[in-house]
This record gives structure tokens, sequence and C-alpha cells, in this order.
């Protein structure tokens, strides 16, 4: 019997796929880095029983509509705003994503993120570099403390709560806002849930973890920053399309809010001659959160696995509900 046929949106290493091959016939995009064009996608999955996608692909109701051997989609991401579930649903097609393996690696990132921003590492580095650095000077690259302030996150996922578990050697005072309440963050990093208002309002440090949807698109707009504190941070681990980006470059510009930490942008890869990115108080990112090479192989494993799983007609291991 022919091995089902696996697409997968990018070159992963070997070593990685390699132990797959007994049990699937697998194609790979050969780029490492370039992603898989719009038409080569919808006729590789026209014809494939499992995808392996990455988060740059749009999966959308046009290619569900004619990928009709299609059984699952294994998405290398937690996020998976980049698939229409409701077209995957009508066709039949499980979505699986990443959780739990990146939980750490990207909390360790946004927490980084929001230190760099915090404390002027990025531009601090810049200073010397650029062979600036002439005197010694009491308020020379001062930033702001993070021991003791407040944080504020917003959206107390796996990984806002890992983000809570490490503001907790900080001695940080934790707000948060969430769909629901989350009874066991409150409990064990004392945690208090707010109203996002309040939580604006309140926040000396503001991060963004909610994923991306119909009802968190654009929530960080003109209003919310209005609401935040003029020495206020705003950090972004999320996605690009919570955030109005024009709102956010006048927010800085006008001194509404201090700086902003980013990971993640509206269009990606951002250009460099973005306004947002001539701002010295910006400290941006290429979408790392999870980009250690450990979860990313762990990453990968796992959605293989959930392939593996679907295709040998059993339940996946992390499916989007
Ligand atoms: C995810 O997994 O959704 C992250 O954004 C990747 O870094």
């Amino acid at each position: 019997m022919d091995k089902p046929h696996i697409f997968i949106t990018r070159k992963l290493p070997d070593e990685i796929i390699d132990p797959y091959r007994q049990y699937f016939q697998i194609e790979m995009w050969p780029e490492e880095e370039e992603p898989v064009d719009k038409a080569t996608l919808q006729s590789k999955a026209s014809k494939a029983d499992a995808v392996l996608t990455m988060l740059t692909e749009k999966l959308d109701a046009s290619l569900f509509a004619n990928a009709g051997k299609l059984k699952v989609v294994a998405n290398l991401a937690v996020g998976y705003d980049n698939i229409d579930l409701d077209a995957a649903r009508e066709h039949q097609v499980t979505v699986t994503n990443t959780p739990d393996v990146l939980t750490d690696t990207t909390a360790d990132l946004t927490f980084g993120l929001l230190m760099a921003t915090a404390r002027r590492i990025v531009e601090g580095e810049q200073y010397i570099k650029n062979g600036n650095w002439n005197h010694w000077s009491p308020l020379l690259m001062a930033g702001r403390d993070i021991h003791h302030k407040t944080i504020g996150i917003v959206g107390m996922g796996r990984i806002g709560e890992t983000v809570a578990k490490r503001t907790m050697g900080f001695d940080m005072n934790i707000l948060y806002h969430n769909r629901s309440r989350k009874p066991e963050a409150e409990e064990k990093f004392g945690a208090t849930y707010t109203s996002f208002e309040h939580l604006l309002e309140a926040s000396d440090y503001v991060v963004c973890l909610a994923p991306l949807t119909k009802e968190t698109q654009k929530m960080f707009g003109k209003q919310a920053f209005e609401k935040m504190k003029s020495d206020a941070i705003f950090i972004n681990a999320s996605r690009g399309g919570l955030v109005d980006e024009q709102a956010l470059y006048d927010a800085l510009e006008d001194g509404q809010i201090k700086a902003a930490g980013l990971d993640v942008f509206e269009n990606e890869p951002i250009s460099a001659e973005h306004p947002l990115l001539k701002l010295p108080q910006v400290v941006c990112l290429p979408h790392i959160g999870s980009a250690s090479r450990e979860t990313r192989v762990k990453m990968m494993e796992l959605a293989l696995d959930n392939i593996k799983e679907v295709l040998e007609g059993n339940e996946p291991i992390t499916p989007v509900s």
C-alpha cells in the first residue's frame, strides 16, 4: 500500500524528518527561509494527506475546498490565526498546533524583550558600537526599573502564566486580563484579575500575549494607548494584528507611552523603512518567541507526531479545538 503523502512547507533538518520517512512519503518545499508561494501550496495540498505548515502560510477556504484527500494540517506554532478553521471543519480536516513545548521559551523571550526595552540594552549597545561613548555620566542611558513595578498581562494562557512566574523573581505586582478568570494564576502568582481598561491605566508594563481573533484584532489602538501611563512600556509577543501600528507609532512619538518591545508585526517581515523601526525607544525582533534550537526541534517533532496520529486513525496529541 502507498504511504500517505505529507507536504512540508519549509525545508526542515533531515535528522528530524528522516525517522518519519518509514511512515510517510514526505515532500518538502526546498527553501529554509523563503516561504512557499500560494499556487504551489494549493497544488501540493490538493494531492496531500497532510500538510505541515508555518505561520507564514495562509490556509484559506479555497485551499480546503480543493484538497480532497487532506486529513490534517499541523501548524508549527501555538497560534493558528493563519488557518481558516471554519473551512477546515467544513471539509473535516483536523488542525493541530504546538502548544506546551514552546511555553517556557516564548516566556523567556517575552521577559527578555521587556528587560531589553526597560533598560535600553539595545540602545546602549548601539551607542558604544557607534563610537558615541565618550564619558560616563549619571543619567547616561537611564532606563526604568523592572523590580517592584506593575506588569499587566493581557492574555493569561500558558505563556501568560509562565511570564507571570518569571516576574515573581522581580517582585512585580501582577495584573491580568483574560477571557475568563484564572484562579490558579491568582493563587500561584498572586495575579489580580482586572478589566482591560484598568489594566492599561495601572500597569507600568503592558504585555500582550492574547491570541489574534476577530475579537482581539487591533485591541491596542488609539484609545488603549491613551489610557496607558506616560512612562508605560508596551510589549507584544503575540501577533501584530492585535495592534494598530499607526496608533502605537503616534503614542510613542507624542510621548503618550515611553517605549515598546515588539517581536511581532502586522505585516511580517516588517520593512526596515517602517516608521516604528526608526524610533530609538522601540526594540524589535523578527518573530523569534519560540526560536531556541531545542524548542524548534520539539515543535517539529510534535507537528509530525500529530500528523502520524491522525493518519493512523487516532486522536491528535494537540488538536486546535
Ligand atoms: C507561535 O508559536 O505562535 C509563536 O508566535 C512562534 O514564535
